[in-house]
């Protein structure tokens, strides 16, 4: 066991030694970065933000279900293989915390790679780091993130036992030079996705999770494919294929609402949750539909 896991780190380490030719790249050619806001003055935010207030319009409809413990195998084999996975996931977010492969790299306060479970069954993929993600370097931490919690309290799981990352590690803005600006959210461009997509990518191939549930129309379209819309990609499950490195195995992707899409629009919320009933059923987790 761990030869699979050790195969990844093999691939990790020739994608790193790759991105250092990216890098080189960017520094040869600094208009690039130069087009850019200027880089914020420190890369870490001064004192801790208070918690977010509880806001009511995230009270949702979005029923608890029981959880369901994982089936078992031998102990010794879950710890090596949580080791391998838990070293190869630390070292892939080492190198997004220095990326400077696309300007968001000047711009960010904190890059946010990700975090969860690494052995989990249910990855979910939002598009990219807002406001909140950018001061805590962690994924959905703002009232998007209220409600994803919820979600996943809804199809009886606990955030711990998920992994959480977004297909871009830094917060898109529509105004770099006012980082400090609310509302100055935008999803990343084709650009900046393709810089990153070697990073969610290796990400779901170290977890390997049976079920990757893809946040919007970005995540939905950057991993599934672009059929013009969400809405096209919703409803079904589809086999993922990465493009920069082979999975161990099969794992389904399914397309839903982002939770700040839900927040905007509450009556997308039964068919959100139609969705992650879908992956509930497969789960066995009860409080899936019948
Ligand atoms: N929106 C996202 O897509 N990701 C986050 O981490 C937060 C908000």
């Amino acid at each position: 066991m761990g030869h699979q896991v050790r195969d990844l780190a093999r691939e990790l380490k020739r994608f790193l030694a790759a991105q250092d030719e990216d890098e080189f790249l960017l520094t040869a050619a600094p208009s690039r970065a130069a087009a850019v806001a200027p880089a914020a003055s420190s890369k870490t935010v001064p004192g801790s933000l208070p918690p977010m207030a509880q806001d009511s319009t995230l009270e949702v409809d979005f029923p608890r279900a029981a959880a369901v413990q994982p089936a078992a195998t031998s102990q010794e084999d879950l710890t090596v293989k949580k080791a391998d996975k838990t070293r190869s996931l630390d070292e892939l977010a080492q190198v997004i915390k220095s990326c400077t492969r696309c300007p968001l790299g000047a711009t960010r306060l904190n890059a946010v790679p990700g975090e969860g479970n690494v052995n989990a069954d249910v990855m979910f993929v939002g598009e990219g780091p807002g406001f909140d993600e950018d001061r805590q370097g962690r994924p959905f931490v703002g009232r998007a993130g209220q409600l994803l919690d919820k979600m996943i309290a809804a199809m009886g799981l606990a955030r711990e036992q998920v992994f959480i990352a977004n297909i871009a590690k830094c917060h898109p803005m529509t105004d770099p030079l006012h980082p400090e600006k609310h509302g100055n959210d935008r999803a990343p461009n084709a650009e900046e996705i393709a810089c990153c997509r070697k990073y969610i990518e290796q990400q779901i191939a170290i977890i390997c999770p049976k079920y990757v549930i893809a946040l919007g129309g970005v995540a939905a379209k950057a991993l599934i494919g672009d059929a013009g819309s969400l809405g096209a990609l919703r409803g079904k499950f589809h086999n993922l294929h990465l493009d920069s490195v082979e999975l161990q195995k099969s794992v389904q992707i399914i397309a839903t609402f982002h939770p700040a899409a839900l927040l905007r629009n509450p009556n997308w919320k039964k068919d959100a949750w139609q969705d992650l009933q879908m992956v509930m059923d497969k789960l066995g987790l009860k409080g899936a539909r019948k």
